[in-house]
């Protein structure tokens, strides 16, 4: 078999630094890749019911694991303390030590709540993600923030946990239903709204997009940001552009109507609206920001009542003093944060 061609990104952080491999056909030489960081070290593979049955063999054919592979139920329901807890008891019972390894095979869901439970476990294991949708190839294995939602809330438990290699194969989008294609294309979308006016032109083209060079350009935009800002203290808030809107949007429909993709782009059309009404976003960035997400087969209107997001939006780990962080635009390729009051968003919805 010709060896996969693979590039090669590389993610700095405060306690070092890892690479993220992107290439199809790199889930078949998967098990040569964790050689080096397996060594003798115990594996404990996660993944979900629906991403196993569609690449569990390849999977399986590349790696070998002493253990049988933890198969979660899909969904955004596990990514809770239950599901924490499961996942402690799976480690538990494969003797998962110190100088264990765990892969997390999946979606944004499986790499978060295996990402956490690798932080906790033993005071923290080492993790390598493995993205199988475009959501979790292009944003969520990158950059080291894991969680579990709680009752009170989304993310509210977490911990940064940088892994210590992100191996992305496109091949394995092929597979990937429609609607979880367009989510992840939300999030393309966000990266050029945010930080390249070209990303963001190439999206407006028609024909098929290169997943891959899409995913290489999103991954170097988000190395470069969490390079300078791991913790999320500055810069890296402007990744977050839809989604405090996009959260509450994603609430109101009880997590089942809206999935996180449609709601962050709903999210960032009104963040656009709110930034132009405000004056300090260039006017006409709704109008192409509407044009790259029905190029995705997008929605870009919320059709619930915009003024019962707010009680939703004061809930949120942003709002603070009548009000909430945002991000907002200046113009295609170029955001801020500005704390934006409830009441001036009430009078421009
Ligand atoms: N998904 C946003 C971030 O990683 O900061």
């Amino acid at each position: 078999m010709d060896a996969v061609k693979a590039q090669k990104l590389t993610v700095g952080f405060e306690g070092g630094r890892y690479d993220i491999l992107i290439g199809k056909g790199l889930l078949r030489e998967l098990g040569g890749l964790l050689a080096p960081l397996r060594k003798n070290a115990p594996l404990a593979v996660v993944s979900d019911e629906n991403v196993w049955a569609a690449h569990g063999e390849t999977f399986a054919s590349s790696v070998d694991s002493f253990d049988p592979v933890i198969v979660l139920p899909p969904g955004e329901g596990i990514k809770s303390l239950e599901g924490l807890s499961r996942l402690y008891g799976d480690f538990a019972r494969r003797k998962l030590t110190r100088n264990g390894l765990v892969a997390a095979f999946g979606g944004g869901v499986i790499g978060d709540l295996a990402g956490f439970a690798a932080a906790t476990w033993m005071r923290g294991v080492r993790i390598v993600q493995v993205p199988t949708t475009l959501l979790a190839q292009v944003d969520s294995s990158v950059g080291g923030k894991t969680a579990v939602n709680l009752p009170q809330g989304k993310n509210l438990a977490g911990a940064f946990h940088q892994p210590e290699l992100t191996v992305i194969d496109p091949a394995v989008l092929d597979s990937l239903p429609e609607r979880e294609r367009r989510c992840g294309m939300a999030e393309v979308v966000k990266y050029g709204a945010i930080r390249s006016r070209s990303l963001f032109e190439a999206l407006l083209e028609d024909g098929e997009p290169d997943l891959a060079g899409l995913i290489h350009t999103c991954c170097q935009i988000k190395a470069e940001i969490v390079a300078r800002d791991e913790r999320d203290f500055g810069e890296r808030m402007l990744l977050n552009f839809g989604h405090t809107l996009g959260h509450a949007i994603e609430k109101s429909g009880g997590f089942e109507t809206y999935r996180h993709g449609e709601a962050v782009a709903m999210g960032m059309v009104l963040a656009a609206e709110a930034g132009e009404a405000m004056g300090f976003t260039e006017p006409g960035t709704v109008n192409a920001l509407r044009r790259a997400l029905t190029a995705q087969g997008l929605e870009t209107e919320y059709p619930g009542d915009l003024m019962s997001l707010f009680p939703l939006l004061s809930a949120d780990k942003k709002s603070a003093g009548g009000g909430v962080q945002m991000v907002l635009l200046r113009r295609v390729g170029e955001a801020f944060t500005r704390h934006v009051a409830f009441e001036d968003l009430k009078r421009i919805f």
